[in-house]
């Protein structure tokens, strides 16, 4: 297998002294689909900026695609979608946000312009590319700060709560979006329940910044102990029917759970 992210010993202290992340081994495969979750300050959005080289290690080093250590290098194949949207949106109107990627990386302006009316379609900002984006809502820019970085079709998205303040309609979109992105795909959150949809192998943070477990969904999603330890607990699903199932056999998701209860009623 292609390893897109390799990081050793991965260390970030802020200038205040905070270790935010503290001792980091992980490697991501190209095509995994991965979940980095953890209580609120634990260390997610840290790690994130970490392995998006936005924020310069202060121990330990992180290898891109096996090839270099300098995040620049690469930096068109890596989409960083960051936990605030109003870091992403600088231009003056959404569609020059959205914009932005594909012409940094020179695609051809047609393409491009097709690229950025398909992402506006699905995430209903067709009526928007046109405002500045700080007249949005909370919801729309973060729809838009996901169109601006899937616009450039970085080989690895980095996506730091892409389902923040988005309603459950576009939820669904956004997370098809992620889904059916033919790359690498670790989402950053501290919420369980969209895990499942989107990611097959889970990784945990403890609260000091140290990675507290890495196994499949299913794995951690089920061990109420372990997510209790670092301040989480299992998706609405799994806690309804903990218990009443062996742990191999608890739904993970909506469409599951109703399967097991047409099956038992
Ligand atoms: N700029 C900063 N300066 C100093 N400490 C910081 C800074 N940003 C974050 N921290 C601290 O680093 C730790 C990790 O923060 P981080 O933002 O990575 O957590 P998180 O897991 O993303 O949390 P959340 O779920 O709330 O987004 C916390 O203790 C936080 O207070
Ligand atoms: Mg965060």
């Amino acid at each position: 297998m292609d390893t897109v992210i390799d990081a050793r010993g991965l260390t970030h202290a802020y200038p205040d002294g905070t270790t935010a992340i503290s001792d980091v081994d992980l490697t991501i495969e190209r095509g995994e689909r991965v979940a980095v979750v953890g209580a609120n300050g634990s260390g997610k959005s840290t790690l994130q900026l970490a392995l998006g080289g936005l924020v310069a290690p202060t121990a330990g080093e992180v290898t891109y695609f096996g090839e270099t250590t300098d995040a620049e290098a690469v930096r068109e194949r890596l989409g960083v979608l960051l936990q605030d949207p109003n870091d992403y949106l600088f231009n003056t109107t959404v569609r020059e946000d959205i914009e932005y990627g594909p012409a940094q990386l020179g695609l051809p302006r047609e393409r491009a312009e097709r690229r950025v009316a398909s992402l506006a379609d699905e995430l209903g900002l067709t009526d928007l590319l046109d405002r500045p984006p700080f007249r949005l809502s909370g919801g729309e820019k973060q729809r838009a700060a996901v169109a601006s970085v899937l616009a450039f079709d970085p080989d690895v998205l980095l996506l730091d709560e892409p389902f923040g303040a988005v309603d459950a309609h576009y939820r669904a979109r956004i997370r098809d979006l992620v889904r059916d992105h033919d790359g690498t795909v670790v989402v950053f959150t501290p919420s369980l329940d969209a895990v499942p949809e989107i990611a097959e192998r889970v990784l945990v943070v403890d609260r000091d910044g140290s990675i507290a477990a890495d196994a499949s969904a299913r794995a951690v999603l089920t061990d109420g102990d372990l997510l209790a330890d670092v301040g989480l607990r299992p998706p609405t699903t799994v806690r309804v029917f903990a218990g009443l199932l062996d742990d191999s056999d608890v739904p993970l998701t909506v469409p599951e759970a109703r399967e097991r209860l047409r099956d038992a009623l």
